[in-house]
């Protein structure tokens, strides 16, 4: 069916999501819509034809055939910004990695962080600080739903930021609860602190985006953070192993790379002549080398298009709306337990939820004997999840809320 980006149910039709299934576990792995598939196709004929000649041709023999500047641009025209401070990353774990390990504290200095972050940013920091020296302080920023709101989150935070904070590291969705940060508010107020401060001491704002990247409206350099780190195999439906790191102009040179790249000339010019490179370090040097799956890396320019043909709005709405109508079942559920606000404001395409005595594990297998597909989260809490997404209808939501209601 050719997509008829207006259609929900020819949108669904460019997956090739099993139909048996409710799929609502859609912020875990991309299933790729069809242009995307396309793509890599066509990338990796081309590449099992004549190896050599396509990535040379593609990567290295002129500046303005470089496909991955491509990826960069359509990037941009998402993200907002400059195409030149996109990072090309495998995932949101790589992309954190880098810019923890590319700013180092000194040992008086700390992160400033919660403990709702998903295990792999908290371990990036946990890593780096190991490494570097400095600290990290960690902080809850509601107890349960009811304490979610713009000044009690920001309230919180200004709270805790002390004189040593130097890196203030947030998520935009926590994948532990639902839970959607303000972080336009939460950077107004950096931005306020930072007013105060010197260059060296200012407070750098690293986001770990990706819950909420490909499924809210909000522009990424809207936001007011520092470095924004997301995978686009997860709402932005490309390819697996494919992810970016925005950055606020003026913010690469904060960093060191970590791992070599060959997506720019520079480094490897200073390597031939023998000297360090020359200059501060911009988005491409970050973008961690060597070869890669290039054929999904690539296969990111269609993602970005497929998402834009259907409206960033449109997205967004839809995605609240199933959410919703998924929120409002399950809280009239008696044993039903919701973590996620009920405001579309604060909460994006996850939904989390205990159902009164039973392990979310047996929840999640009981919706599974039903051809429900939803997870239990391997948080320090475990919570039952789910996630509705453009694929899903408000029938998928319907037959969800039967089978809970049959548990709570
Ligand atoms: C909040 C959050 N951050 C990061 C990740 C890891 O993403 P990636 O697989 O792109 O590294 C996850 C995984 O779902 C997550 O929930």
């Amino acid at each position: 069916m050719k997509l008829d980006p207006k259609d929900w149910a020819s949108v669904r039709a460019q997956f090739r999501l099993s139909p048996e299934y409710v799929h609502i576990s859609n912020f875990f792995l991309a299933s790729n819509p069809r242009p995307v598939r396309e793509a890599m196709d066509r990338h990796r004929q081309a590449f099992d034809e004549n190896p050599y000649t396509y990535l040379e041709d593609n990567m290295f023999a002129r500046p303005e055939d470089m496909v991955w500047r491509k990826v960069c641009e359509t990037a941009a025209d998402y993200t907002g910004g400059r195409a030149e401070d996109i990072a090309l990353t495998t995932s949101t774990t790589q992309g954190l990695a880098m810019v923890y390990n590319g700013l180092r504290l000194r040992p008086d200095q700390e992160i400033l962080t919660t403990r709702h972050e998903w295990y792999t940013h908290d371990e990036a920091m946990r890593l780096a600080v190991v490494k570097w020296g400095g600290s990290i302080r960690r902080i809850d920023l509601y107890e349960g739903p009811e304490d979610v709101s713009t000044d009690a989150i920001v309230g919180r935070i200004e709270a805790a930021i002390k004189p040593a904070t130097r890196i203030l590291a947030m998520t935009w969705v926590h994948s532990g609860t639902g839970v959607r940060l303000p972080l336009k508010e939460i950077g107004d107020l950096v931005a306020r602190v930072n007013r105060q401060r010197d260059e060296a001491d200012r407070i750098i704002y690293v986001v770990d985006g990706v819950h909420g990247f490909g499924c809210s409206e909000a522009q990424v350099a809207s936001l007011g953070c520092d470095f924004f780190s997301a995978g686009t195999h997860k709402w932005i439906l490309g390819p697996h192993g494919t992810g970016l790191v925005w950055a606020r102009e003026g913010q690469w040179a904060h960093i060191t790379p970590t791992i070599p790249t060959i997506m720019a000339a520079e480094p490897a010019n200073a390597w031939r002549q023998e000297r360090d490179p020359q200059g501060a370090t911009p988005a491409a040097w970050v973008s961690p080398g060597g070869f890669l799956a290039f054929e999904n890396q690539w296969g990111m320019i269609e993602a970005f298009e497929f998402i834009k043909q259907i409206g960033r709005k449109r997205i967004a709405d839809r995605v609240a709306e199933l959410n919703g109508r998924l929120k409002e079942g399950l809280a009239k559920l008696p044993n039903v337990y919701l973590h996620t606000p009920r405001s579309a404001a604060f909460s994006a395409g996850i939904v989390c939820c205990d159902v009164k005595g039973r392990d979310p594990k047996d929840v999640v297998a009981r919706l599974k004997a039903h051809k429900i597909i939803a997870s239990a989260t391997p948080y320090r809490h475990s919570t039952v999840r789910f996630s509705a997404g453009i694929v899903n209808t408000p029938e998928d939501i319907d037959k969800t809320l039967d089978v809970m209601r049959t548990l709570g």
